[in-house]
């Protein structure tokens, strides 16, 4: 055989391997998780599907405030993870589409009440309760006592060493003040804010950057959700994460089709996918601890589990209405994120 046959040849085996994934599509999609478990979602997906995927890395209130400045002309079609209140906001404001997934009968009632609250614009795929991870080596180090409780973190000797995220920006954050105005009355939390504040070195864009600063001795300790904190723990930080004794409030971490998105076959396959047991499994891969959504998905060892934390019933239908997340983000700015500057 002729070379230029040979090749020729080559060139339409090529070609022809392209098709199916050319054919498959493509995915815009904005990830609020953490980027390991962003990147091996997109990564599976790819592989197992053939479409190809666009993944973005956004905090959940950056996405929300990107989808509602595209809402006339979309440039995402799916918004996986990150925290249930804002893709609640969104679902509210008609910035996402309405699906329902033929996985919806296999998913935890918590899920489930998330898809039928919002219309059926969004639903949960894992859950989380806040807390918050300290360095035990630093804390040893400087004779600190161990935190316990929310009231623990106003202690004078802790000035400096707490870090939490910006709740405009992070998902954990609003969910960090949704929780202590329902624990403590919005005026009672503002002033614990106000009073927390004196101690917070500094307020990072995305929710878990706080506990990987305290993992790398930067501060001592990250207000989070404490599956992050354990995350630092199994990649061998000296890092305890905490449930605090008042009690606490949860996340349901959630993912929404964007409305008028251009590639919806796309975006309904990776919805279904990603409710599947099997990949919900894979999530302690990336060392991401929350527990799925899915009854049969495996809930990894490592996860704080809700029965040995003390939950408030977190009340999503207010605290997930944009009004209300105006109006606390609008008081948070004013009263702390002022003082922090
Ligand atoms: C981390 C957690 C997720 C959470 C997300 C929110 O990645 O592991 O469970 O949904 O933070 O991110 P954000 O940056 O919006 O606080």
């Amino acid at each position: 055989m002729k070379t230029t046959t040979l090749s020729l040849m080559l060139f339409a085996g090529t070609a022809l391997a392209a098709l199916p994934a050319q054919a498959a599509g493509s995915l815009n999609l904005i990830c609020s998780a953490d980027v390991v478990i962003c990147e091996q979602m997109t990564g599976d997906f790819q592989k197992e599907t053939g479409i190809k995927v666009n993944m973005v890395r956004l905090s959940s209130g950056e996405t929300y405030a990107k989808i509602r400045a595209e809402a006339r002309n979309p440039k995402t079609d799916m918004w996986w993870g990150g925290t249930g209140d804002p893709h609640l906001q969104a679902a509210s404001d008609g910035l996402t589409l309405e699906y329902k997934s033929p996985m919806l009968d296999q998913l935890q009632d918590w899920a489930k009440k998330q898809a039928e609250g919002s219309g059926y614009r969004t639903v949960g795929i894992y859950a989380g309760a806040l807390g918050w991870g300290y360095n035990t080596e630093i804390f040893s180090k400087k004779g600190l006592k161990e935190p316990k409780c929310w009231a623990d973190l106003l202690d004078a000797s802790l000035k400096g060493e707490l870090q939490m995220a910006n709740p405009n920006s992070s998902g954990t954050a609003y969910t960090a003040l949704a929780s202590l105005v329902q624990i403590m009355g919005e005026d009672q939390a503002f002033d614990y804010l106000k009073k927390l504040n004196g101690n917070i070195s500094q307020y990072t864009k995305s929710g878990s950057a706080p506990v990987k600063a305290a993992a790398r001795g930067e501060a001592g300790l990250g207000i989070v959700f404490m599956h992050d904190a354990v995350s630092q723990t199994a990649e061998g930080f000296p890092i305890k994460a905490i449930a605090p004794c008042e009690g606490t409030g949860y996340e349901i971490g959630s993912m929404s089709i964007v409305r008028g998105a251009k590639n919806i076959d796309s975006a309904k396959t990776w919805y279904d996918w990603a409710l599947k047991p099997e990949v919900q499994s894979r999530m302690k891969d990336a060392k991401s601890f929350q527990l799925p959504s899915n009854k049969s998905a495996e809930v990894p060892k490592e996860a704080p589990r809700f029965e040995d934390i003390k939950l408030i019933d977190y009340d999503f239908a207010t605290f997930g209405d944009a009004e209300k997340r105006k109006s606390l983000l609008e008081r948070w700015d004013r009263e702390v994120g002022t003082a922090a500057n």
